[in-house]
């Protein structure tokens, strides 16, 4: 390596990126590297393998001068640790590692990194600060260690992700899981490129935020009575006898909000409306149609009792609510929920009613709309969007809503060709609370069955969509429900490996997706997830081909 070298790729970068877009534009026909050598999941945009390997059996010495540098260097040094393998950054450029921020007159799409490696040590180079992550995240990926001794192929490698929203998503109420634990969900993420973490915080069976100016919904709405054991479907309802409970305090979610942004996540917190909301009632009755008493579902389901969308409380109730919130989280999307809301109380609740006249509403499903809409004007003002299960095109969509669509693809193929932004998660791909096979020993489950090889199948866009409806699919993301998940070492094994699967549907380009391909490379992820002591589910021969 060494300054020459670094100060040629700096000033000669513009162009060889530029050469790189035209080459890559018209050598579509070229094959795709032998990605099994190099081992990284989700597959690279384009590698270039060189014969042999980058030894290293000494200190690794980082070059990394910038913030930007530093933090990405930070990663790579806590990872080399795992393996007891000293390293340090460094400010001078006589190291065997290099991570450099470069500017580029061309855009280039956020995320993008250069990694090459040779005989001479590692180059990292990107624009963003998230492109140097990105780039630690693959290399951590290519190292091996036998011996004390740090092997490295050497490859050159360009890559950036084809979809802005990589997101897996966790729900907290059905089951609570701790602060550390949650960092530990967001480590995975990062480190196969996931950029966005939906932390679904409220639901009918537990309130898990800490809202400063309603205590209540920490001293009751965060807690339910007991649980049923075993699976819905079983008769008659048992349920354990313990109350259940928990939430995150502020000065929590503050410190996950600063973890996941060094890790380069978003954040998007569901608060949701107007149904699964029961927790909420249970604390605050007068926000329902009935007055009460509720109280916070012990059962899993979909419940009647919702916000009533008549009474001028509900919205500054949820205002108040939003306003801490968005104090919390940074990110531009707030998510409202949406979904699964009866409209049975509202048919005959005289607030309710009286709304539906006074807006000129033709039916609940338009007073739904009223309410969404009405929460996101809000939103909107304050500089946020809102994002919502795919019910809120029932009635109306709001008019700036993106629509994650979990009920098939139909909902955000016609929020799609409307012009809105959509997240797709349709159930039959991407519900990872679903068996992962049709053995008899798989833990209980809610239903389906979703197969690591189901999900890498997986394509978000939605063949009924046109070139320019196609752009407004932000990407997709899978959901993990926890009714039947009780313990982190179970959400882990509900997840990994099939968010590795997820990961090279968001991230590679569609023509780098290849099966056999990402079975091979499988095989290497595991290593590194044993040696993270993750609970991955083992994938069985059959399953593998
Ligand atoms: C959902 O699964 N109810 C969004
Ligand atoms: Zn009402």
């Amino acid at each position: 390596m060494g300054e020459f070298y670094h100060l040629l790729m700096k000033h000669s970068l513009s162009l060889l990126m530029a050469i790189f877009m035209v080459f890559s534009c018209t050598t579509k026909k070229e094959k795709p590297a032998d990605l099994n050598l190099i081992n990284i999941v989700p597959a690279p945009v384009k590698v270039e393998l060189q014969n042999g390997f980058y030894s290293i059996n000494d200190t690794i010495k980082i070059a990394a001068l910038t913030d930007d540098e530093r933090s990405a260097a930070a990663f790579l040094i806590e990872f080399l640790t795992l393996y007891n393998i000293p390293s340090l950054a460094v400010s001078d450029s006589n190291a065997s590692i290099s991570i450099r921020s470069f500017v580029s007159k061309e855009i280039l799409p956020e995320g993008y990194y250069r990694m090459s490696i040779t005989e001479n040590g590692v180059d990292i180079f990107s624009t963003s600060a998230s492109g140097l992550f990105y780039a630690v995240q693959s290399l951590i990926q290519l190292i091996t260690v036998d011996a004390s001794v740090v092997r490295i192929p050497k490859a050159i490698i360009t890559d950036f992700p084809r979809f802005a929203w990589r997101g897996l998503h966790l729900d907290v109420c059905r089951h609570f899981f701790p602060v550390d634990f949650i960092k530990r969900y967001i480590d995975l993420m990062a480190q196969y490129k996931f950029n966005t973490f939906h932390w679904h915080l409220t639901e009918d069976q537990g309130w898990r935020i800490e809202i400063k100016k309603y205590p209540k919904l920490q001293s009751i709405a965060a807690w339910r009575n007991e649980t049923l054991i075993g699976h819905y479907g079983d008769q008659p309802h048992q349920f354990d006898g313990q109350r259940y409970g928990g939430y995150y305090t502020q000065d929590e979610i503050k410190e996950v909000v600063a973890y996941a942004t060094q890790r380069h996540i978003t954040i998007v917190p569901e608060i949701e409306m107007p149904g699964h909301s029961l927790a909420a009632l249970s604390a605050y009755p007068e926000l329902g149609c009935t007055q009460g008493p509720y109280e916070a579902a012990t059962l899993w389901g979909v419940f009647d009792d919702v916000f009533c969308a008549g009474k001028e409380s509900t919205f500054t109730f949820l205002q108040d609510v939003l306003d801490e919130v968005t104090e919390l989280f940074p990110g531009q999307y707030i998510h409202v929920g949406g979904d699964e809301c009866p409209k049975i109380r509202w048919e005959t609740c005289p607030h309710c009613q009286e709304r539906l006249k006074d807006e000129r509403l033709a039916d609940e499903h338009e007073l739904q709309s009223y309410f969404i809409q009405r929460i996101e004007k809000y939103l909107n003002a304050k500089g946020r969007k809102i994002i919502g299960w795919d019910e809120i095109l029932e009635g109306g969509l709001a008019p700036n809503a993106a629509v994650m669509s979990w009920r098939g693809e139909a909902g955000g193929t016609a929020a799609a060709q409307a012009g809105h932004h959509v997240v797709m998660t349709p159930g039959f791909a991407l519900y990872f609370d679903h068996y992962q096979s049709v053995q008899k020993n798989e833990p209980t489950a809610i239903g389906g069955h979703t197969s690591l090889k189901k999900v890498y199948d997986y394509e978000p866009i939605p063949t009924a969509l046109s070139q320019e409806e196609s752009e407004f699919i932000l990407g997709a993301q899978a959901n993990l429900w926890t009714e039947y998940i009780k313990t982190p070492e179970h959400v882990e094994y509900m997840v990994y490996p099939r968010a590795l699967a997820l990961a090279e549907v968001v991230w590679s380009p569609k023509e780098n997706r290849n099966w056999d391909s990402f079975i091979k490379r499988l095989s290497n992820q595991f290593r590194l997830l044993d040696l993270q002591n993750v609970n991955y589910r083992q994938p069985l021969t059959d399953e593998l081909k």
